[in-house]
């Protein structure tokens, strides 16, 4: 059986199309998704186009109104949605005609679904950029709150995870708050820049119809219409500087999740997460697994692939609109969504967690994480070059290794065995304590600065 042609653009053909035609050049199955930014697009659209006077105002008050009850169909799940009607746009609109007849089809004038797409999908992004800043801000606020109880507590920092120096809790959980922060600027920017209204540029060309761009543009929160048609129907680059903030955010929470995984092992017991935040095994009765943070960690890879697969997409298409192009929405939205669950997992498990206070002061105890600050005694106390004292500190650490011991724990005469002008003041380097609480430089470990940058977030965060 032959299928009639589409409604909506079949004019030119006989038969429609292929079945599996039809299932490949369908999008409704996820632009349904942008169902409210379509709407209020058509709506801000053909406002216009009564106060232009290209369609009657009273055309415009039925297709305004139409409009919304197809909203209040959809919203309440009883909208059918149909394929051969292939996205948004179309279903809209013949619904639309359904409800109020003849006036529907005045609606596309001076318009196309290639500058549709382009404002409905801008709309869609532009929430989501809020949406990350909401979710970041909540995360930040629970890395702050576990900065301030543990401002003072010592653990070991690393490098190579290979114990480095002691540092603060306090300051390791603000670091990951700079990161969020450049995070959220990041969308933030990206959010400014996208902020341009497409409609208008019509298929690619603009229109010969006296439109006003830039009222539909404020209607639409934009901040004026884009300068140029071909530009404005071509354009993803707001979706991919998306999934670039995106990725770059979702790479921070998954260092974040590994060192949580870490932590929360028998090995190290540096932080207890909450039940909540938990989960067991099903043949291991004493296990206490981690699994959201092993998720977040994993979400890089689909939100980081969207990025890819969009880059890619985009790659080498001819100005200006392709088909192509369809391709780019359900990667975003993918990408969106895990983002934002990341985020508020994140954020719960961040603010339930407890960092065990006595084993991250006792594995900063060793290690010989103190080697810099005896080095720097001895360029201090007894003016030796750094190289020098360097040598000298390393043949300690060799000898407090050979005896089992700390660095602390060599006795005067065995550090006077190694350089002879070593004095017992020494010893008062050695400590986690005074190392953390001597790194005042700015930006530093010492508890006092890290009690300044905490305070600095908390006037930010409000
Ligand atoms: N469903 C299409 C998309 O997502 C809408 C634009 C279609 N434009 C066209 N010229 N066929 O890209």
């Amino acid at each position: 059986m032959t299928k009639t042609s589409n409604a909506m653009w079949g004019g030119r053909f006989a038969a429609g199309p292929d079945a599996i035609m039809e299932a490949i050049n369908a999008s409704i199955g996820f632009d349904q998704r942008l169902a409210h930014q379509d709407i209020a697009g058509s709506r801000a659209h053909a406002a216009m186009l009564a106060a232009t006077g290209i369609i009657t105002t009273k055309d415009a008050e039925a297709i305004g109104e139409g409009l919304l009850t197809v909203l209040s169909e959809i919203e309440a799940g009883n909208f059918a949605f149909s394929t051969a009607l292939e996205d948004i746009h179309m279903n809209v609109e013949a619904r639309l005609k359904d409800l109020i007849g003849e006036p529907a089809g005045r609606l596309h004038t001076a318009r196309s679904r290639n500058d549709q797409v382009a404002v409905d999908f801008r709309l869609w992004v532009r929430d989501q950029c809020d949406a990350a800043d909401t979710a970041i801000d909540a995360l930040m606020k629970a890395l702050v709150g576990q900065a301030e109880t543990g401002a003072d507590w010592v653990m070991p920092g690393f490098t190579h995870l290979q114990v480095a120096q002691p540092v603060t809790w306090g300051h390791h959980m603000l670091a990951y708050v700079e990161m969020l922060s450049r995070d959220r600027a990041r969308f933030a920017d990206a959010r400014k820049r996208m902020n341009e209204s497409p409609l208008g540029a019509a298929a690619l060309a603009g229109t010969s119809f006296p439109i006003d761009r830039h009222m539909t543009a404020e209607a639409l929160g934009f901040d004026r219409p884009s300068a140029n048609s071909l530009d404005a129907v071509a354009d993803r680059d707001f979706a991919l500087e998306f999934l670039a903030a995106a990725s770059i955010c979702a790479m921070h929470l998954s260092r974040l999740s590994e060192e949580l995984v870490i932590w929360s092992s028998a090995q190290f017991r540096f932080v207890k997460m909450s039940d909540r935040w938990s989960t067991g095994s099903s043949i291991m009765p004493q296990k206490r697994n981690p699994d959201a943070a092993e998720l977040i960690r994993a979400k890089i890879g689909r939100i980081f692939g969207a990025n890819v697969a969009l880059m890619t997409v985009m790659k080498g298409l001819p100005l200006t609109y392709s088909k192509d192009m369809q391709e780019d929405k359900e990667q975003v939205f993918d990408a969106a969504d895990n983002l934002l669950l990341a985020l508020a997992a994140m954020a719960g498990m961040v603010a339930d967690m407890t960092g065990q206070q006595d084993n991250l002061c006792k594995a900063a105890a060793t290690g010989f994480s103190t080697a810099t600050d005896l080095a720097d005694w001895l360029v201090r106390t007894l003016g030796l070059p750094f190289r020098e004292a360097h040598h000298v500190t390393g043949s300690l650490v060799a000898l407090a290794e050979s005896k089992g011991c700390d660095l602390p724990e060599l006795s005067l005469a065995e550090m006077q065995s190694v350089h002879a002008a070593i004095t017992t003041s020494v010893f008062d380097v050695l400590g986690v304590d005074n190392s953390v609480a001597s790194r005042t430089s700015y930006g530093g470990t010492a508890p006092d600065q890290v009690r300044v940058q905490i305070a600095r977030w908390k006037e930010i965060l409000g």
